[in-house]
């Protein structure tokens, strides 16, 4: 019997066969079971922050783990509030904001869709999301999730939820005051990597204000500095009503939250919303430990930093395959001119690189904050040597002139 056996037999087949077995990791790099080295710029979908088993993480789970792991929301705990309190001046709240913890990001988002329903009532019944934007396969989430092949298995959906196109036009004519909240993916990871137009952050704050509805942005991919600020909005100079992340924040240990500001702050009364798991001690001081380290080395701006470094080394690399690279920071999306990126992350694993494909025609690139120049390096000698085997095979598949 193989780990591929067991997986077949024993995990739920929702996810497709998975592609390797890890065994462990250290800082960009992960092993296989049969001992084989490989680079990581996937990072578990933009949530190993600080990269495998950085000592500041593991000394946190270790530390709090050995002091006080678990009360439940009956009770506080010093790492739950200190994280509140660290949230919210990262995100730049003021005092009236607000933490709501849950323990991933479809939870964080449930939140914000409830909070969206206590600010609408019975007058704005109405939610704008954007087409294609992702927040997450709960019931919940699902129904916020602009990808109707998502849906469809699980119709009929929870009511309300309406898809615009993410465009300023697109969202004058769908905005009403009967809108209780529009939900924004910053950047669309699972799209495929798709940046917002420019200027649009700040025509939905107008829009949404002078309307009456919340705004709110998911940065549960783009949040804890991976764009380059600690959140995409930020980018924008605007303040939304409520964000919700998730990811990067624990490094690694499963945790989600809302966090609101003003008036979004005073929508929850007791009994309107909870979790078991939510905020526990544990979580949050290695939320805490990781974000805390994340402000001490400066991994914001070497998030920026070492984005525009990856996207120019990736535009020089001679290959007819790559035609562009969108995002930010360090969520970058490599476009390329055919439909094969998955073919390109099958033979990156085979050259030791580990990246997905968010869709046929994008590569995804979301590793650690922490990367420096030898994993740039490494990277690109990795990604031009994986892109040249499927173009080797996309040539022999390529009838010539001589042979057409
Ligand atoms: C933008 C965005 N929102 C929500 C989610 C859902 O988060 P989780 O998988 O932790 O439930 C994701 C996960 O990929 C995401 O990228």
């Amino acid at each position: 019997m193989t780990w591929q056996d067991d997986a077949g037999r024993d995990l739920v087949r929702s996810f497709g066969e998975r592609m390797a077995m890890f065994v462990r990791g250290e800082g960009s790099h992960l092993w296989d079971a049969e001992g084989r080295r490989y680079l990581d710029f996937l990072a578990g979908i933009a949530v190993d922050s600080l990269g495998h088993a950085h000592p500041v993480f593991v000394s946190a789970l270790a530390s709090q783990a050995a002091t006080l792991a678990h009360v439940s929301n009956y009770f506080a705990t010093p790492p739950q509030l200190e994280l509140a309190a660290r949230l919210k001046r990262l995100a730049g709240t003021g005092d009236t904001g607000r933490v709501y913890f849950g323990n991933s990001g479809a939870e964080a988002n449930e939140a914000a869709f409830k909070l969206a329903r206590l600010h609408g009532g019975a007058e704005r019944p109405r939610i704008l999301a954007l087409k294609d934007a992702f927040h997450g396969r709960t019931m919940g989430t699902l129904a916020l999730t602009g990808k109707p092949w998502m849906q469809e298995p699980f119709l009929p959906m929870t009511p309300g939820v309406e898809f615009i196109d993410s465009t300023v036009e697109a969202l004058e004519a769908a905005l009403d005051d009967r809108v209780a909240a529009l939900f924004v993916e910053p950047v669309k990871g699972e799209a495929g990597v798709i940046d917002l137009p420019e200027g649009y952050l700040a025509a939905a704050r107008e829009l949404t204000s002078r309307h009456g509805a919340l705004l709110v942005i998911d940065e549960i991919q783009t949040g804890a500095g991976r764009t380059g600020e600690w959140f995409a909005f930020q980018h924008a100079g605007i303040t939304p009503d409520a964000i919700t992340v998730a990811k990067g924040i624990g490094g690694g240990f499963p945790i989600g939250a809302l966090i609101t500001f003003g008036h979004a702050s005073d929508l929850f009364y007791p009994g309107t919303h909870g979790s078991t798991f939510g905020g526990n001690a544990l979580g949050t001081a290695v939320a805490g430990a990781v974000l805390g380290e994340i402000e001490r080395a400066d991994l914001v701006r070497n998030a920026a930093e070492r984005g525009e470094q990856l996207r120019a080394a990736i535009l020089g690399i001679d290959s007819d395959l790559v035609t562009g690279v969108r995002g930010r920071g360090l969520l970058l999306g490599v476009a390329l001119s055919h439909p094969v990126a998955k073919a390109v992350v099958a033979a990156a694993q085979e050259h030791g690189l580990v990246i997905n494909a968010p869709n046929d025609e994008t590569l995804r690139l979301v590793p650690a904050l922490t990367i420096g120049d030898v994993e740039i390096d490494e990277f690109i000698d990795l990604l031009t040597a994986s892109l040249r085997t499927v173009q080797d095979a996309l040539l022999l598949d390529t009838p010539t002139e001589a042979h057409a």
